[in-house]
């Protein structure tokens, strides 16, 4: 039985991918290695818990000696990274926290893959999941492909970007198979009420104000999260050793064109007057160094490996939507505590 250690699966896109590998490949043992941040939530994957191709341990990717432990007891075949620190603004106000998790947390797992496999690297895989923001920022026009020069500009990207080359270097330099995915924004069921869709939608539910960061006039590139977890099991499966492969929705959304849709979703589903909840927009101090567009071409994961987007926009946002509407106890639960600390901060 092959196994797969995938790490940050408690988190958003983590937890569809598990889900995915798990429900698809009973043939695979599913290691789920995540250290539950305020971002992991073992409620995200409750339906597959008592899978039983499934495991879950509790670990912390910073903790070289334990990962290297993990690696000797288990002996996993390929490994699916994703565990993160994921969100701009708090790298902005905690860059290191980002350098240890992205940067060193990576090198750890790279570390430890190496040694484990250093004898026979046949049908072994090191799987990076990285992001688009990587290549910094577009103008009016063109496309981030795979030959884009990084230029990463928030101390996110910046640790993301660093990871990337950290993997490459450790298959130009120790034959470590790898292979890295770059994707755009996601969007999708248990996204944490940090990112602009799930904040908007709990604020529009509470009736609070949507602080909307400039002039709203920052483009981003939406992709359903069922379709990102569809394409890492594609390129996982099907791509080539060595290769870089974008992903992207195909669907460019000025921020504030985006709110919009939102909120004319929100009224509808949720019975109020149409225009009330675009009222709640407050445009507020900008984010420091908020790159101004992103857009990706996935001509090649495309072309080479028949992947396309199931969902387009509107479907997928209204899915989120009542995702969010019908798991109020999931919302509240990580809405709590210490998210409240971290919401005042930010926007008060
Ligand atoms: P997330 O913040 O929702 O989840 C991250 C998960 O990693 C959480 O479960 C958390 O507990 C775990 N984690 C964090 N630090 C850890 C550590 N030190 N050790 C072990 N586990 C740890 O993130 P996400 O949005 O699901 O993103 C997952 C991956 O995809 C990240 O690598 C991110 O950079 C990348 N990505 C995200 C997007 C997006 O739009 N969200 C787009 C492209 C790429
Ligand atoms: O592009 C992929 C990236 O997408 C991922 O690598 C990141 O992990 C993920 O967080 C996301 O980054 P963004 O910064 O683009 O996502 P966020 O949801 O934070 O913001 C989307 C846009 O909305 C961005 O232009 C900033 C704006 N925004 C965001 C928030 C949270 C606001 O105007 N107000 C807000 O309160």
């Amino acid at each position: 039985m092959k196994k797969i250690l995938i790490t940050g699966g408690a988190g958003f896109i983590g937890s569809h991918v598990v889900r995915l590998f798990v429900k698809k490949y009973p043939q695979y043992q599913i290691f789920n290695l995540d250290a539950l941040t305020y971002a992991g939530n073992l409620e995200n994957i409750v339906d597959i818990e008592k899978e039983s191709n499934y495991t879950f341990i509790k670990a912390d990717i910073n903790d070289a000696e334990e990962i290297n432990q993990l690696f000797t007891t288990y002996k996993f075949d390929k490994v699916i990274h994703l565990a993160a620190e994921s969100h701009v603004d708090r790298s902005i106000t905690d860059p290191l926290a980002f350098v240890r998790t992205n940067v060193i947390g990576t090198v750890n797992l790279l570390n430890a893959a190496k040694d484990c496999w250093k004898d026979d690297f046949t049908d072994k895989l090191f799987y990076h999941v990285s992001t688009d923001e990587v290549y910094g920022t577009l103008g009016e026009t063109g496309l981030f492909t795979e030959t884009t020069s990084y230029d990463p500009n928030s101390p996110y990207s910046a640790s993301k970007a660093s990871s990337d080359h950290f993997v490459r270097a450790y298959g130009e330099t120790y034959q470590l198979p790898y292979m890295i995915s770059n994707c755009s924004n996601n969007y999708g069921p248990n996204q944490f009420p940090e990112k602009l869709i799930p904040l908007f939608i709990h604020n529009i539910v509470q009736g609070k104000s949507l602080p909307v960061y400039g002039d709203g006039k920052y483009t981003r590139d939406w992709l359903y999260v069922v379709d990102h977890a569809v394409a890492i099991d594609l390129a996982f499966h099907q791509g080539k050793i060595g290769e870089t492969y974008n992903i992207g929705g195909f669907n460019e959304w000025q921020n504030i064109d985006l709110i919009k849709l939102l909120c004319e979703q929100m009224d509808k589903k949720l019975n109020r007057e149409p225009g009330s909840s675009a009222k709640l927009i407050t445009y507020i101090k900008d984010r420091p160094g908020h790159d101004k567009r992103y857009a990706i071409d996935a001509t090649k994961i495309n072309k080479k490996l028949g992947w396309k987007p199931s969902v387009t926009f509107e479907q997928g946002l209204s899915k989120t939507i009542d995702w969010y509407l019908e798991n109020e106890t999931w919302l509240n639960n990580v809405t709590t505590g210490a998210y409240q600390k971290y919401y005042d901060k930010q926007y008060l």
